[in-house]
């Protein structure tokens, strides 16, 4: 049956997500799939059941498409999606609740504080130490982050996060290896894939950087101490198990560069799949193109 590519939606992901989406449709349609895209921030979800999709790949990022809320539009018509349901969706979406499983489940994360106003970003400072990330709970791509040194910051990172949400964030830095591992799969199937070692200039993987820049290094296989590549993809699994996920995700990591733990900062459930995404470059890794991921992933669609 047709398969509807959702892509675009109203976050301030949208231009990411038009760039996802578009790979994946065209890779769809390359191996005979009957792909067609669909704007949630165009039309009606409604329209997909008047139209007769059988499936959805969901391409959305951030608010409105990977928070649980398409999600559970589609259960409620009951056309199968890929990635993970309407729970895992919604608590991977908002960092602080994702934290607080994976304390729940002794999984390692940055210590953080919860703020509402300057003051409380100067105390989190305090408390926390610098240099500490502030960040909207609820966004994606590193937008509204800001990588704070000193008190003389606090102002403009807090007002820049809470511009996109009234959540904000302050996270302890951990200062080290930056990584990520997509899993691909769900239940006893999940797999981790191989890591990606993150190195851009000047240590600021930014939204330009992730998506129009060539300066940043992705390396992979990713040179980490024998064993520790293994030990990082186990929490990760671990991770995207204690949430419920399903389908994919895509897991980021600090290594800190003394103690060598593994953080987990947060888990992506509809992760880019652009030109410069890391889950189609750790894919083709392990051997799978990116036709054959979209196929796999199409594959996993479920209620
Ligand atoms: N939020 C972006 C799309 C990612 O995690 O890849
Ligand atoms: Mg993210």
């Amino acid at each position: 049956g047709k398969v509807a590519v959702l892509m675009g939606g109203a976050s301030a992901e949208r231009e990411v997500s038009l760039m996802s989406g578009t790979g994946v449709l065209k890779a769809l349609q390359s191996r005979g799939v009957d792909a067609h895209a669909f704007d949630p921030a165009q039309r009606e979800l409604g329209e997909l059941k008047r139209d007769g999709y059988a499936r959805c790949f969901i391409a959305l990022h951030g608010r409105f498409g990977e928070d649980g809320t398409v999600q559970g539009a589609l259960e409620l018509l009951g056309i199968p999606y890929t990635g993970s349901g309407v729970l895992a969706s919604s608590v991977a979406m908002d960092k602080v609740m994702t934290k607080r499983i994976w304390l729940a489940e002794g999984l390692p994360t940055p210590r953080w504080k919860n703020v509402t106003s300057v003051d409380e970003t100067r105390a989190a400072l305090a408390e926390l130490g610098a240099p500490m990330i502030v960040k909207p709970a609820r966004e994606g791509s590193t937008i509204g982050l800001t990588k704070v040194n000193d008190a003389t910051q606090c102002a403009q990172a807090y007002q820049l996060a809470a511009q996109h949400d009234p959540l904000v964030l302050c996270e302890q830095f951990i200062a080290g290896d930056e990584v990520t591992v997509p899993v691909i799969g769900s239940g006893a199937d999940a797999r981790a894939l191989p890591a990606i070692r993150i190195v851009a200039p000047g240590g600021n993987y930014d939204y330009e950087h992730k998506y129009f820049s060539d300066g940043t290094q992705y390396i992979i296989p990713s040179g980490l101490p024998e064993g520790e590549e293994a030990r990082i993809q186990d929490l990760v699994l671990r991770s995207f198990h204690a949430l419920g996920c399903r389908g994919w995700a895509r897991a980021d990591v600090m290594i800190d560069a003394k103690t060598r733990t593994p953080y987990l900062l947060e888990i992506n459930t509809s992760p880019g799949m652009t030109g410069h995404s890391l889950v189609p470059m750790s894919a083709k890794a392990a051997g799978i193109s990116y036709e054959d991921l979209c196929l796999r992933l199409l594959a996993t669609a479920t209620l």
